[in-house]
């Protein structure tokens, strides 16, 4: 029997504090020794995209996608999700590679956007979410408002697993409400030094807080957290250590070890013996002078052993992975087996693709990694013409990525690019110069949305599409797309060709 797998990820809205909770937990769980080692931090950090941060610290790029770290027998796989404003469809990906989420919340602030966003997703997916209320040491908002806040924006069962001692100035520690046991902060950093008092006395108002809250809040349900219908809640402050070793803890206890993950023809079970995985993730160019990439498969059945031969479903041979990756905080490690919610990196030069299943057993597909349409379109300029080649090669590269969509339009050679946010265009621009010393504007385009066409007539998608030869393009894949000038003529086309199918998402 292998280790009990924890395969998580951590939301939040940025400044939260996810960068210092994330050093928190894997110097907890011994993958890290000193604190801030995971990634630059303050406004230098802030002033630049996610990427690009990464891009200046290429070393420990992989090891900040995917961070496993063992304790006490449980092994813990932490999916990195990008932290910037922009909802992308990276994190998207990521979240369906995760079997639960940690939501970080700042005291001060609530449920912030970006928060709230990434909730919808995991919502979607029923993912179970623990929550922690990060900050306690600064002044926040009472108690009270924020669980109420996280149940009526999240319609969520809270469940207070801990509570606040005071907050800010009058912060005396963390209280397990379980055990009655308080944490409490030591010398002047005011940090948790390991200093714990069983049934402390506490000030009035606080012990009646809490008699209300455990009155009024659900009490802890294992199974109703694992649906998605109850989070419970955790108080603490991760710069001062108060909430990483309990929220560890929470995890090995209750989160859920590796689901069975929607498939076609059924979905794949994580025992059985048949080794099939998806690849949620591809990272390019991790190297800029060899041009390798590495594929991010979140395993989901069988055990893994190096070596082995997998077949991508749909396209191509069987692969061997000879050389796969674990993800060791500090360390890429070679991996010589890995067993359900893990993580294995596989070396590649451009054969696998987000969305790919890979498995050992022919015509499984792994189902529900779309792709969204996009919401902002632009043309591709070159400023120096004679490099169409390489900017194909970027594209195609890029989109493959998941960084954009690339659209080639039948007619016409201007072609264009698709994307959900607007620092995707940054980081698109940034890299093309970059990697492929492409110099290139990003222009208006006449369109302003892109569908995926198809119909089970292919009179009828013939017709239309000879009809509309100017709004047709072909996505990477070759697969038709119509490009609208708003959504609204979407609509209007739709209705007119109604054996036609224009879809917003392609699931792949
Ligand atoms: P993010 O990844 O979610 O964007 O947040 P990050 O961890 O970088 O934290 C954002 C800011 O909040 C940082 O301060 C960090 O030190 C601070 N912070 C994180 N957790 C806590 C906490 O529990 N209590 C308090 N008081 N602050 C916390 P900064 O000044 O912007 O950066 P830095 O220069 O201190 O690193």
């Amino acid at each position: 029997m292998p280790s009990p797998r924890r395969t998580f990820a951590i939301i939040s809205h940025p400044d939260a504090g996810k960068t210092t909770l994330t050093e928190k937990l894997l110097y907890v769980g011994g993958a890290i020794h000193l604190a801030g080692e995971v990634k630059a931090r303050g406004a230098n950090r802030r002033a630049r995209s996610d990427w690009m941060k990464i891009e200046q610290q290429r070393g420990i790029s992989v090891t900040s996608s995917v961070m496993t770290f063992e304790k006490d027998g449980v092994f813990f796989n932490l999916l990195d999700t990008p932290g910037h404003e922009d909802f992308s469809e990276d994190t998207y990906r990521t979240l369906t590679a995760v079997d639960s989420a940690v939501m970080v919340i700042d005291a001060a602030r609530g449920i912030e956007a970006q928060t709230r966003k990434l909730f919808e997703v995991c919502r979607l997916r029923n993912v179970p979410i623990i929550t922690f209320v990060n900050k306690v040491d600064r002044e926040g908002r009472p108690v009270f408002e924020l669980l109420d806040e996280i149940a009526d924006v999240l319609a969520l069962d809270v469940c207070p697993m801990s509570w606040p001692v005071g907050m800010g100035g009058t912060f005396e520690g963390i209280l397990d409400l379980a055990t009655n046991r308080i944490s409490r902060p030591d010398g002047d950093s005011r940090t948790f030094q390991g200093r714990t008092e069983d049934a402390p006395q506490l000030p009035a108002d606080v012990a009646e807080e809490i008699e209300l809250a455990q009155a009024g809040y659900a009490s802890f349900d294992a199974e109703a957290y694992r649906a998605g219908d109850l989070t419970p809640v955790y108080f603490g402050s991760a710069l001062k250590d108060f909430g990483p070793a309990e929220l560890i803890a929470a995890l090995a206890e209750f989160a859920p070890p590796p689901r069975p993950q929607p498939a076609e023809p059924a979905p794949v079970q994580p025992d059985e013996k048949d080794v099939t995985g998806f690849v949620f993730k591809v990272q390019a160019n991790m190297d800029p002078q060899h041009r390798d990439r590495i594929a991010f498969m979140r395993l989901c059945s069988g055990t893994f052993k190096r070596g082995m031969k997998l077949t991508p479903t749909g396209h191509g041979k069987p692969i061997a992975v000879h050389s796969p990756i674990l993800f060791f905080a500090q360390d890429r490690e070679i991996a010589d087996e890995a067993f359900p919610g893990d993580i294995i990196g596989i070396p590649n030069h451009g054969t696998l693709r987000v969305g790919d299943t890979l498995s050992e057993k022919p015509g499984v597909r792994i189902t529900g990694l779309p792709n969204f349409a996009p919401e902002i379109l632009r043309r591709v300029a070159l400023k120096d013409p004679t490099k169409t080649k390489q900017l194909r090669k970027a594209l195609d590269d890029l989109s493959e990525e998941g960084v954009i969509q690339v659209f080639y339009p039948e007619i016409g050679s201007n072609w264009i690019i698709g994307v959900v946010g607007q620092l995707q265009l940054d980081v698109l621009l940034s890299r093309l110069e970059a990697e492929y010393k492409v110099g290139a504007n990003l222009e208006a385009s006449p369109f302003d949305t892109a569908r995926w066409i198809s119909a089970s007539d292919p009179a009828a998608l013939k017709e239309f599409m000879d009809l509309n030869r100017s709004a047709l393009a072909k996505d990477r894949d070759g697969n038709p797309v119509f490009l609208a000038k708003s959504a609204w003529e979407v609509g209007y086309i739709a209705d007119r060709y109604s054996k036609v199918t224009f879809a917003a998402t392609r699931e792949r």
